[in-house]
């Protein structure tokens, strides 16, 4: 039996996870910023919404499909834009998008993915969106949206909580450093952990591949890329660029990290189609409110003028039910399908839907509904 059959919730991916990769490796993905106060609520605020059944209803045939953005998917569940992937499982990117694909879910690739858009698009024939920020180079940004155009990237999702990066202590105190400054500490690290480290040495170097791809862009060695990134982030970035960025798209494009309805507004008056309410997993500012605690004024902010989805927090079936039937389209994910990919790689984040699956199923029959569309404000009873 292998230890991906003992996995039969995210937590467990989680601890299996914790024990497959280095710790600066493991603390990377698990961590959050500053005391990681609004990491823990993310989770936690789930439990201040009750669920309140309907009995004896008909619930033979549940059915679990629906539309986002025009897009049928096959679960309300969906792939969130998380970086270098590669660093969990050598298989990174491309195993989470054929997983997402057989699952019939949408894949966001992210920006600091560590496979390229070209790769990733050839990997998986399934529905994809990629992850983007609006760069101090410009050309950078058109660059990559003509990248996405020309292999088929069905919407672009701007991340607007990432003006200047977190403050991530976990990563400090592990010396987690790009490129790596091996120190007696993660050299014992990295050597506790030979299978890892084994797939690390004999996979192609771990690189920032869309931007070592890129013409448009100009560094000089690896320690230069980093440079190059870290000084790409504007923080000068506002609604105006926006407004740029959606003009030139001209397609489907979605505001990712938006927690006040007041942001909501501006970014359907902008002309965004899509919100995405995260506040990044708890990586960025401490003490911002879990998304599903604002998820209802958003919702009434927003007023149908755009497709709302819920990020940061997502462990369980009935954390997707609660999204729902506050009003959100679907949820997206991230660490649960890292600890997934970390846990097994492809055969994890396989194993890790098919749970998530039969996990809403179960919860809806429950609940006594059939469909997504049954879920509304009813049935959620808040303490
Ligand atoms: C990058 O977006 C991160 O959260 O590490």
């Amino acid at each position: 039996m292998s230890q991906l059959d003992s996995c039969f919730n995210i937590e467990d991916f989680r601890r299996l996870a914790r024990k497959r990769l280095p710790r600066m490796i493991f603390d990377y993905l698990d961590g959050g910023a500053d005391d990681e106060v609004t990491l823990g609520r993310n989770q936690s605020s789930f439990s201040k919404f009750q669920l309140m059944p309907r009995a004896l209803r008909d619930v033979g045939n549940i059915d679990l499909t629906t539309t986002v953005l025009g897009q049928k998917v096959d679960l309300p569940v969906l792939i969130s834009p998380t970086g270098q992937n590669r660093m969990f499982h050598h298989t990174g990117e491309c195993a989470v998008a054929r997983a997402a694909a057989k699952a019939g879910t949408i894949y966001a690739l992210s920006s600091v993915s560590s496979t390229s858009i070209e790769d990733t698009a050839s990997a998986s024939d399934g529905p994809k969106w990629f992850q983007i920020y609006v760069w101090r180079n410009r050309d950078i940004t058109k660059e990559f949206m003509d990248r996405c155009r020309e292999n088929g990237y069905q919407a672009l999702c701007l991340t607007v909580d990432l003006p200047v990066h977190g403050n991530r202590e976990r990563d400090l105190r592990n010396h987690l450093t790009f490129p790596a400054a091996p120190t007696a500490k993660t050299i014992f690290d990295v050597l506790s952990h030979p299978r890892w480290l084994y797939d690390y040495l004999t996979s192609p170097a771990i690189e920032i591949s869309n931007v070592t791809d890129s013409p448009s862009a100009s560094f000089s060695d690896r320690k230069g890329l980093l440079d190059y990134i870290t000084k790409q982030f504007d923080p000068t970035v506002n609604w105006d660029d926006v407004a740029w960025m959606i003009e030139q798209w001209d397609g489907p494009f979605l505001i990712k990290g938006i927690v006040n309805p007041e942001d909501a507004r501006r970014a359907v008056e902008v002309g965004a189609h899509g919100i995405i309410v995260s506040n990044h997993g708890g990586r960025q500012l401490d003490f911002m409110p879990p998304p599903i605690e604002v998820l209802p004024d958003i919702v009434k902010a927003v007023a149908g003028r755009a497709e709302i989805l819920l990020d940061s927090g997502v462990r369980r079936g009935t954390d997707v039910i609660k999204a729902l039937a506050l009003g959100a389209t679907a949820v997206m994910i991230g660490r649960p399908y890292l600890y997934a990919l970390a846990a097994g790689g492809e055969a994890g984040v396989d194993r890790m839907f098919d749970l998530l699956r039969a996990e809403i199923m179960r919860d809806m029959a429950l609940l006594g509904c059939t469909k997504i569309s049954d879920l509304t404000p009813e049935f959620i009873h808040r303490f």
